[in-house]
């Protein structure tokens, strides 16, 4: 598969926990040379690197908001994937990548399963 077929570029909003992780960060820094997001959205406990993260999509463009806390506080990363989901309306979450936290269906309720997935949220 070529890259101008990959899946990557058809997503628009993509939103990373753990994002400060060795995952988490390669995930983020290939999303912003690799793909076609308009936004994204991340958060992790290390304030340092989600700037630096920050300033890395600035010079590429692309527009990513952080916050910075622990993912075991679920009313904290509801409030997150909440606020992510609405902040730019015409770019609703449509690549959810959990590298910390939790799975929990209640959590993810603001999230539809994108047309290619049959993921079951
Ligand atoms: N690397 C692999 O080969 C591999 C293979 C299979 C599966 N995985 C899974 O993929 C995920 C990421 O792997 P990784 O290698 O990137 O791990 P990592 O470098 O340890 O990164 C984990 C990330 O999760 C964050 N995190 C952990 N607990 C958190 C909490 N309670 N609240 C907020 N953030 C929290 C860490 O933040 P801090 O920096 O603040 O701790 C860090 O950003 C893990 O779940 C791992 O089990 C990894």
């Amino acid at each position: 598969m070529s890259l101008s077929q990959s899946p990557l570029k058809s997503f628009s909003h993509a939103l990373v926990t753990g994002a400060t992780g060795g995952l988490g960060q390669a995930f983020v820094k290939t999303l912003i040379l690799k793909s076609n997001v308009k936004v994204i959205s991340i958060c992790g406990r290390n304030l340092e690197i989600l700037q630096s993260l920050a300033d890395f999509a600035k010079e590429h463009q692309v527009v990513l908001h952080y916050e910075s806390f622990d993912c075991t506080d679920f009313a904290k990363l509801s409030d997150f994937i909440e606020k992510a989901n609405s902040r730019v309306i015409e770019y609703p979450i449509d690549l959810f990548i959990a590298n910390a936290g939790v799975s929990v269906i209640k959590i993810l309720k603001v999230l539809k399963p994108h047309k290619k997935c049959n993921a079951d949220f």
